[in-house]
């Protein structure tokens, strides 16, 4: 018999409202960042992303004769009880989620919200603790009302934290006796990858790219820092947690210089926790911000602020670990290496368990603050037979294999409170916007083009995860 979860240790999964939610134009709700990804099927899947689609063509996306899957995702929004009920059937603790901005204030900066949205989210929270499923909110995961671009330049505009928490006060006032834990951004160091969904910045709009992603974010650890301070003074019950996309990487070689790159590289990426978990920015950041001639604009108030408004928590994604070569890959985190001891999924996701042990022991030795895994999960294609079944086998490995690294990394001593699977039922990838690279445990019978009926059926993998959870760990 191997060693269990801790007692209070939830199991569940993780959605975003903008790849699950669709309903896009219904009660009120504003167009999204999300609602105008298109669907890109020519494009190489290892390049389509939306951030790197041909910016000049912008313009061209939004207007054009695309089909847009995110408006429909899964239909979570009208058929939300379905999905919980899937979930619950599989014992499920917990459920990440994230609110859509444009459902609460359509266009990020009316006077009042949208009482038809606050209800939304009501009646699911209501559900969802009916069925015994805690819910854990992202305030913001990748979608901002289309105005807050069009308009404000997205987060690169001072006016954002303003709209940010004002939008976040909302949410905390309504919600506070249903939601005790808060995720305020999602991966809020992903700046290179995902600029325009995260930030609302698109690199032929502004000057100065990189200048301008840092000061976004900046408005960010302000914004964050102050919707802390606010839901803490409303309710000292609530946790407030900061998240990160796990980006630590491994030198290539043992050679001092790979080593290097690799150290700095990754001080880089613990610069988006030590900000908010440390309180202040740290001086190898402010180094690397005069190297590469970065000049923010911090106002009086906002370093206190932030000092004075440490996050509770510490959220982390975890897929793949990276590597790094310094003959050709540089300080710029889109730059790695293929690691040839690791297998890599259809997408080029390299699979790497003990890579989540070590991540999350480093950021317990560093932190010292709670931690839950806000995403974990191996996107597939999967095949449906005839007989409505899954055999995912993969799956079932790669999250035995995670779940176990997260055990050892509890039993050497990490506080770690969660565990959330990306997409337990399949949704719309973020990444591709395609329905067919599947996450879930529960399989969802629609196809790219928002086709089919709908059905959900459960996969091998969901009924051996639920066997997890009423094992608490212990079988695998
Ligand atoms: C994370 C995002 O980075 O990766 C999720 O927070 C996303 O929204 C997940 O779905 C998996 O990426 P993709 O592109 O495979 O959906």
């Amino acid at each position: 018999m191997n060693k269990t979860f801790p007692k209070s240790f939830m199991f569940g999964g993780a959605i975003a409202a903008n790849q699950a939610e669709g309903a896009f134009d219904v009660d009120g709700k504003g167009l999204s960042t999300a609602d105008i990804q298109p669907y890109l099927p020519n494009v190489p899947k290892t390049e389509l992303h939306f951030n790197n689609m041909d910016s000049k063509t912008f313009e061209d996306y939004v207007n054009g004769d695309y089909y847009y899957p995110k408006r429909n995702g899964v239909h979570f929004y009208a058929r939300y009880k379905e999905y919980i009920d899937s979930l619950a059937n599989m014992d499920f603790q917990t459920l990440r989620l994230s609110i859509a901005w444009t459902r609460i204030f359509p266009n990020g900066d009316e006077a009042e919200p949208n009482e038809k949205g606050l209800q939304f989210y009501r009646d699911l929270f209501t559900y969802m603790h009916e069925k015994g499923i805690e819910p854990i909110i992202t305030i913001n995961h990748y979608e901002l009302p289309l105005n807050l671009v069009t308009k404000y330049g997205g987060w690169a505009n001072h006016e954002l934290i303003d709209l940010f928490v004002k939008y976040s006060k909302v949410l905390l006032d309504n919600f506070h006796e249903q939601v005790k834990y808060w995720i305020v951004i999602n991966q809020i160091n992903l700046i290179h990858f995902e600029a325009f969904a995260s930030l609302g910045i698109l690199e032929d709009k502004v000057a100065n790219y990189t200048q301008t992603k840092f000061q976004a974010v900046h408005h960010q650890f302000v914004a964050s820092a102050e919707v802390t301070e606010y839901a803490h003074k409303i309710d000292s019950n609530l946790q407030m947690g900061v998240m990160l996309a796990d980006s630590h990487t491994e030198p290539n070689t043992p050679s001092p210089e790979d080593v290097l790159l690799s150290y700095k590289r990754d001080r880089m990426q613990y610069f988006f926790g030590d900000v908010p978990i440390l309180g202040e920015y740290p001086q190898y950041a402010l180094n690397f911000f005069a190297d590469e001639g970065i000049k923010l604009d911090i106002r009086p108030g906002e370093l206190e602020v932030i000092k004075a408004n440490t996050s509770d928590f510490l959220c982390i994604s975890y897929y793949y670990s990276s590597v790094v070569d310094a003959t050709k890959d540089t300080m710029d985190p889109g730059t790695t290496t293929s690691n040839k001891y690791i297998k890599a999924n259809e997408w080029g996701w390299g699979v790497n368990p003990s890579g989540l042990y070590v991540c999350m022991s480093k950021y317990w030795d560093r932190y010292r603050v709670p931690m839950m895994i806000g995403e974990n999960g191996f996107g597939f294609n999967d095949v449906l037979t005839d007989d409505k079944k899954v055999h995912d086998d993969y799956r079932i490995s790669y999250t035995a294999d995670h779940l176990k690294a997260l055990r050892d990394a509890i039993d050497d001593g990490a506080d770690i409170f969660a565990y959330c699977s990306w997409g337990p039922f399949d949704i719309i990838s973020a990444g591709t916007a395609e329905m067919s690279k599947r996450y879930g445990f529960v399989y969802v019978d629609y196809n790219d083009f928002g086709e089919g009926d709908g059905k959900l059926y459960q996969k091998d993998s969901g009924t051996w995860y639920k066997g997890v959870i009423d094992a608490r760990g212990a079988n695998l």
